[in-house]
């Protein structure tokens, strides 16, 4: 179990103060929608009759700034004679409020006490206007909603090669030549063929930028609600619109040829801390982010003065050279009092002595960084994207790909608690989630894409772990899709798709599918057989149990109609299961699904590679199970993905052998794929094979068609 970052015996303390002031009797637990949960709370019976209007200035609520623990937390007692909120300091009191403004109900306020502390001082939102700009108004917007969620930072994407977008007075080109572009949808401009920035004001261009007065705006609008803005400026990568501007800056000297800065350049340390001087001048946070992700340090290697640089330095790779210019903004911010931030690749080359680690690929750079005693803020992609699908790609907009659905997000520890010792788990921080917008054109998708997701962060960034659970945290999520619309946030209003997950118990021989929808509550119906579910097939109300094959199809019934499309399930406790696996061809390190079984698990990957079920190959797949002696077979099949997007393509085709001695092999028959490899869907095809066959050894060929991966999951041999 984590270890909550503060005293928890200091705020039982608190509670101990303002129980007297506390006249209800406690009752049975109230279901109250408060998001995130508070870290203790003891529900009294009976109001406080208030209407909502007056009572933030009746005076029947007494704000009391005590001076006392953590600066964030306070706690609030709701009698029938009246309110008191105690806290610390300002903010304190501020998220007593929020918590007020969550209890309140048309019968007036419940009796309550509430002594709350947040889990983590770092609690943030991420969003990329470079990609696709949003203006001052949809960011207020969303500060505002944080801010009701008890959300305390704001990391502002602000360059990147989507355009620039902060007014920098010392370089006016930037927004002056490359806040706008040719055209707005990113993926068609990064990918055309004439990919070009274009002057302010030409006529048609797609972007814009932040003058130094909006940001100022921003901030101050921000600082009201106690939430701090992380400012991000790339270096040395992700900053192709720099070099549209300044040129001399890059390797080449030439515009549109590379992304990163040439770090053997001194000017791009003269642009690095001028721009840096600015941006310190406009943002008040003592941190600031200066990226440090995906830089492609291929011009590094052949450029005469990144070369000089570092021969006179001595570094023997070109990481260093990001490192080396990583360190030089370290040493620029601390001169300013300030700190730094980055993502997990400033690790690469050596990490600047103070940086602050953001790690998004995975937990990996979080985890290395805190051992290495520096602080981490995790926010892995893997957990807490959202520009990553929510819900089946097939009923959704397009995204960039990847699956972190609302109880996935809701999953995440961002303690490693395994990984990490106590003094270690020290130097989390905090947690974000990132929303990048390639695909997100305008303010009602990017809100469709952060909520209710960030509510999950919220609760993860602010509960302890131990008081959350996915079970109480879905009827106050559904709770708050109205909440969020009322406050005119185009939320995703939750899946009408039922996860069907399944447990393979090889001791009883048997696999359970353990069914849950995001809605509450949800009306579930099924069959076994594939046929379409009514409302007098079983309902659901505890795992199924398939003890061969089923063919499991289910939906929410709401009013006696089905509720989108039904979730489909095919569950075979196989023959294959559990039978030892060779590979003539190479797995890809980087996805082997757990291991080497993991084709013969029982357990079919859902709807990403990133499940930890599928595994990919750079190469022809081609495996051969043993089924331990010569059996009668008639069905063998295998999944395969497509995603082409990161590179995932369907085999050309699959090749069925069988064998009675392992040596001599004989050809059962080729199923080619029936899916283009243009076609840009995730998509899945069963390459399945029929026959009467006596045999000892299955194989299976799979041919790829395309440069790129080959994923499958499961096989099944009956
Ligand atoms: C990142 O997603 N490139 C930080
Ligand atoms: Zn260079």
């Amino acid at each position: 179990m984590a270890l909550p970052k503060r005293s928890f015996l200091k705020a039982a303390g608190l509670l101990f103060a303002v129980s007297s002031l506390f006249s209800c009797v406690p009752s049975e637990e109230r279901q109250m929608n408060l998001i995130p949960k508070p870290a203790q709370i003891e529900w009294g019976s009976g109001y406080f009759k208030a209407d909502s209007n007056l009572v933030f200035d009746s005076g029947s609520i007494r704000y009391i700034i005590d001076g006392e623990g953590n600066p964030e937390g306070y706690s609030l007692s709701v009698s029938k004679e009246g309110i008191v909120v105690k806290a610390a300091t300002d903010a304190g009191l501020f998220y007593g409020k929020q918590t007020l403004k969550q209890l309140y109900t048309p019968e007036g306020f419940p009796c309550v006490s509430i002594t709350d502390v947040p889990r983590f001082s770092y609690r943030g939102l991420h969003l990329d206007v470079s990609r696709h700009f949003f203006p001052k108004e949809e960011i207020m917007k969303l500060l505002d909603v944080m801010a009701y969620y008890k959300l305390n930072k704001l990391h502002f994407h602000l360059t990147d090669a989507g355009g620039w977008r902060l007014q920098i007075d010392k370089y006016p080109k930037l927004t002056a030549e490359t806040a706008y572009r040719t055209e707005t949808d990113w993926l068609k401009w990064w990918d055309g063929k004439d990919r070009k920035y274009v002057p302010e004001g030409t006529e048609g261009a797609y972007g814009g930028y932040y003058t130094k007065e909006d940001i100022r705006e921003i901030v101050a609008f921000a600082a009201e609600r106690h939430i701090d803005v992380v400012p991000e400026i790339e270096f040395p990568g992700h900053s192709e619109e720099v070099f549209a501007a300044y040129p001399e800056l890059c390797c080449s000297g030439k515009p549109y040829t590379s992304g990163d800065f040439c770090i053997g350049n001194p000017q791009s340390f003269t642009f690095m801390e001028d721009v840096l001087t600015e941006v310190i001048e406009l943002f008040p946070y003592e941190y600031v982010h200066v990226g440090g992700d995906e830089a492609g340090k291929q011009a590094w290697k052949s450029c005469p003065k990144c070369q000089a640089l570092m021969r006179k330095m001595g570094m023997k790779s070109v990481d260093e050279l990001q490192s080396y210019m990583i360190h030089q903004a370290e040493d620029f911010l601390k001169s300013k009092g300030r700190k730094l931030i980055g993502w997990d690749e400033i690790l690469e080359g050596g990490l600047a002595p103070e940086a602050t680690v953001m790690s998004w690929r995975g937990e990996n750079g979080g985890i290395k960084s805190a051992r290495m005693g520096h602080d981490v803020i995790m926010t892995p992609g893997n957990y807490l994207y959202f520009d990553f699908y929510q819900a089946d790609p097939k009923t959704q907009p397009y995204a960039i790909g990847g699956y972190t659905p609302i109880k996935h997000v809701y999953s995440y520890n961002p303690v490693p608690v395994d990984s990490l010792n106590t003094e270690e788990q020290k130097h989390i921080m905090g947690v974000q989630a990132n929303t990048w917008t390639e695909y997100i054109k305008d303010a009602q998708h990017l809100e469709y894409m952060m909520f209710p997701r960030a509510l999950a962060v919220a609760e993860i960034a602010w509960t302890p772990q131990e008081l959350r659970s996915w079970l109480d945290f879905k009827p106050r999520m559904n709770a708050h899709i109205p909440v969020l619309q009322q406050k005119g946030i185009h939320a995703f209003t939750l899946s009408d798709e039922i996860e069907a997950t399944m447990t393979v118990d090889t001791l009883k021989r048997e696999i359970q599918v353990i069914m849950d929808a995001e809605k509450y509550p949800a009306e579930i119906h099924y069959t076994t057989d594939g046929t379409m579910p009514t409302t007098a097939s079983p309902l659901y109300t505890q795992p199924i149990v398939v003890k061969d094959s089923a063919h499991v199809v289910a939906a929410i019934f709401r009013d006696g109609q089905p509720q989108g499309e039904p979730t489909e399930k095919k569950v075979d406790y196989h023959r294959g299961i559990n039978k030892p696996i060779q590979y003539n061809s190479r797995l890809y390190s980087g996805y082997m699904a757990g291991g080497m079984n993991a084709l013969l698990d029982g357990y079919r990957g859902g709807l990403t590679y990133l499940d930890g079920r599928w595994q990919g190959y750079l190469d022809n797949l081609d495996c051969v199970i043993d089924m331990g002696e010569v059996t009668d077979m008639h069905k063998v099949s295998a999944r395969f993905m497509q995603l082409i997007g990161p590179g995932v393509f369907q085999p050309k085709e699959v090749e069925l052998l069988t064998s009675e001695d392992g040596e001599n092999f004989t050809s059962q028959g080729i199923v080619p794929t029936t899916i283009s490899n243009t076609d840009r869907d995730l998509s899945f095809q069963e390459y399945t094979f029929y026959g009467a066959w006596k045999a000892r050894y299955v194989r299976l060929k799979a041919k790829r068609g395309n440069p790129g991966f080959i994923f499958t999951d499961e096989v099944v041999i009956w």
